[in-house]
């Protein structure tokens, strides 16, 4: 990114954009290389100018949710990485519809909607991730899904423009969606909820909550899950049978709770962190001749 560039970004938001910044300070996992600029947005105009002005420059554009479900290369990232803030974390409910902004997190959703008596979202208990983030890899448990939910999309598209896409158009699949085909940017989403007691949601969200503080490392950094399930079988259960827990590579550790997280001991790097990636699901491949998928998303430059 050229020093104007950087100039004239800053004249186009609120906040002064970061530049050089380490995105191991803005994923979970805590690893990550130098992003060029991290550009906060406050509003549905900001996001426009911004966006406006990365087309007709050129600079790729990635958006960052709370960076629960990333691995970016030690190279770092080119360009924009964009975070949705401010009136882009609305929530706007209007019976059993809420209509959210995509930079909502996750968790705050979840509660207001219990407290509103509004279920249907409780799958997503303990994702620490925005809505945005869970919308694009469909987010949820191993069997129920935000994608269920959803009712129409605000996006933008890869011109720029805002535009209202309905539920027939989307297609989700087990943690995946074809939303990046559909925009660059998702904006807001109206999801349909039911009635029930708030006592009783929240009892739910506890229950799911308790069972990932016991079965997770949920207070190591981590990015969630590496790999999907395989059809018919458990990625964690097939990695913990062909005997991975415990491995590390440098500060990089397959965590001794669940075998299908990663966590970082201290001072990891991306590196660190892919080669074990590889490492697991090369065994589980040669041991159970099944071919495990990434889960997490990986992006960045190699170093
Ligand atoms: N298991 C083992 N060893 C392990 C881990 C799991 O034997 O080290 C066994 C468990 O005993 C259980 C089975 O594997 O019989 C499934 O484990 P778990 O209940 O933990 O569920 P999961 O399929 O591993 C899925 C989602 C999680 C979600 C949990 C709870 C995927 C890839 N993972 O995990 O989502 O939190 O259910 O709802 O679908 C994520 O997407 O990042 C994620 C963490």
């Amino acid at each position: 990114m050229t020093e104007t560039e950087r100039k004239i970004l800053t004249k186009l938001v609120s906040e002064p954009p970061k530049f050089n910044e380490p995105m191991s300070r803005h994923t979970t996992l805590r690893v990550g290389g130098i992003a060029d600029s991290i550009v906060s947005v406050h509003s549905l105009g900001e996001l426009q100018r911004v966006v406006q002005f990365a087309l007709e420059r050129r600079l790729p554009i990635l958006v960052l949710g709370e960076g629960s479900n990333l691995i970016v290369r030690n190279g770092g990232i080119q360009g924009i990485v964009l975070k949705l803030t401010g009136e882009l974390t609305q929530i706007n409910f209007d019976t059993q519809e809420v209509e959210v902004g995509s930079g909502t997190y996750l968790p705050h959703l979840l509660v207001k909607a219990a407290q509103r008596g509004l279920s249907g979202l409780e799958c997503c208990t303990g994702i620490p991730g925005t809505v945005g983030g869970a919308l694009i890899s469909n987010a949820g448990s191993a069997e129920e899904f935000i994608g269920d939910r959803v009712r129409r999309l605000t996006i933008l598209t890869h011109e720029g423009e805002l535009r209202v896409v309905e539920r027939d158009e989307i297609k989700f699949g087990y943690r995946q969606s074809n939303l990046k085909e559909l925009g660059l940017v998702i904006v807001s989403v109206v999801l349909g909820l039911t009635f029930d007691e708030p006592k009783a949601i929240m009892e739910r969200i506890h229950r799911r909550w308790r069972y990932r503080w016991v079965t997770q490392p949920v207070n190591m950094p981590c990015a969630g899950c590496i790999f999907k399930n395989p059809p018919n079988e458990r990625a964690g259960r097939l990695l913990d049978a062909a005997g991975l827990k415990g491995l590390r590579i440098g500060d990089a550790q397959v965590s001794t709770i669940h075998a299908n997280f990663i966590v970082n001991l201290g001072n990891a790097k991306a590196n660190e962190v892919l080669e074990l990636a590889e490492l697991m699901r090369r065994t589980v491949k040669e041991k159970f001749d099944i071919a495990l998928e990434y889960e997490v998303q990986i992006v960045g430059k190699d170093e």
